[in-house]
């Protein structure tokens, strides 16, 4: 297994790029990468045409990235809020459906909504000021009646400004209510996000259309030796549950309360709380994944996620894997590694680890210093 640098990579291993992008920045996801990210590895592949997949897709960067090339793509994920999102930001729209996203806006809402929001966490009501509460839920029930794309645009509206029309705040692996944030004017800002993104559509090219679904990195539904590269980005092994953190943005697409409990079932098991029974431990991972067994659990989900990677690709494919060592319990794991070890068992030929990026972690009483790195695994 080689091992190299390129501290020019790190700036993209976060979300930070996509924010200034357009399309890329319709959702603000802390967990993404940025598209320069994507290009680096297609780049590194050489690949022109065929298929890339992301079964991990997050928000779609790599599905929006490949659309942009004029390469298919396929993106699988199991949040249906982050497959909703990316089937939308990828879409091709008709001036129609622009026309009609605009025209939206005139429309007057309903006095009062029969909409019903539920959250399984707290009462969405203590989450905004009242008016607030009552434009969103007016604005979701108005958007129902809309035609597929014109309600996937402006829904997709409504969930980027939750954040800043609410009191909530996003502290780590945690929401919590805070009464002293401004919150501000929710249907105001969604007017302008919807102006923002007809814009951006204005302009933006047609093309290949990514399929993105709903489902398990671990078992794919996807045929063997129809890929030719992988690029994508798992949960870190960090304790941080997705389902809850952007709770509030899946129940305002799923109104379903067990549509979180699903999430949470599919989800790679990255954090304390899922139910972690002793199962086979990938060898390379050595004694701390019994004596810790959220590592344990981890690696054992994630050797699921790379052999199915290795099903999925065509020999000679390469499958571009962007991940951050953890230190857990005070314990420094050093997952880049180990998932390279996973890869050469599995049968990968070639594994080279490529570092982006080194961090400080605070992990009092001492300091570690952790990175980020691409695991590129050739089949
Ligand atoms: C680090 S994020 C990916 C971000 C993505 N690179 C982007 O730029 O938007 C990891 C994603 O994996 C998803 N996920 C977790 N467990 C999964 C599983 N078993 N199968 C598929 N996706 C899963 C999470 O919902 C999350 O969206």
């Amino acid at each position: 297994m080689k091992i190299s640098e390129n501290f020019g990579l790190g700036k993209y291993m976060t979300f930070e790029f996509s924010k200034e992008k357009p399309i890329h920045n319709w959702f603000w996801y802390k967990e993404g990468y940025a598209p320069e990210m994507v290009e680096w590895c297609l780049n590194h592949s050489g690949i022109k045409n065929g298929t890339v997949l992301d079964p991990f897709c997050g928000v779609g960067t790599t599905l929006l990235t490949c659309k942009n090339a004029g390469i298919e793509s396929i993106g699988v994920d199991a949040s249906s809020l982050a497959a909703f999102i990316s089937k939308t930001k990828t879409d091709d729209y008709e001036k129609q459906d622009l026309e009609n996203a605009l025209e939206f806006l005139h429309k007057k809402l309903p006095p009062q909504s029969r909409w019903e929001w539920e959250f399984e966490l707290f009462s969405p009501r203590a989450a905004f000021p009242k008016r607030n509460y009552n434009e969103i839920v007016g604005l979701r029930e108005l958007i129902e009646q809309e035609d597929a794309r014109v309600r996937n645009i402006l829904l997709l509206a409504l969930l980027s400004i939750l954040p800043q029309a609410s009191i909530v705040m996003k502290d780590g692996g945690v929401l919590k209510i805070d009464k002293n944030k401004r919150a501000l004017p929710a249907r105001e800002i969604f007017k302008r996000k919807v102006k923002r993104i007809v814009r951006e559509l204005e302009t933006f090219k047609t093309g290949h259309i990514p399929a993105a679904f709903i489902g398990d990195a671990r078992a794919l539904d996807i045929g063997g030796e129809t890929i030719d590269c992988v690029v994508t980005s798992p949960p870190y092994l960090n304790n941080i549950d997705y389902s809850k953190i952007y709770g509030l943005e899946l129940s305002l697409v799923n109104q379903s309360k067990a549509e979180a409990q699903a999430v949470r079932m599919r989800a790679v098991r990255s954090f304390i709380g899922k139910s972690m029974t002793p199962q086979s431990l990938p060898p390379e991972v050595g004694e701390i994944g019994n004596t810790i067994p959220i590592i344990g659990t981890y690696f054992h989900d994630m050797e699921g996620a790379i052999s199915e990677m290795y099903r999925v690709l065509r020999g000679g494919g390469e499958a571009h894997v962007i991940v951050s060592n953890s230190v857990i319990h005070q314990t420094h794991v050093i997952v880049d590694e180990i998932f390279g070890q996973i890869a050469e068992r599995i049968g990968f030929s070639e594994v080279e680890i490529v570092v982006g990026a080194e961090r400080i972690a605070d992990v009092k009483p001492q300091k570690v210093k952790t990175r980020e790195s691409v695991v590129i695994m050739k089949k």
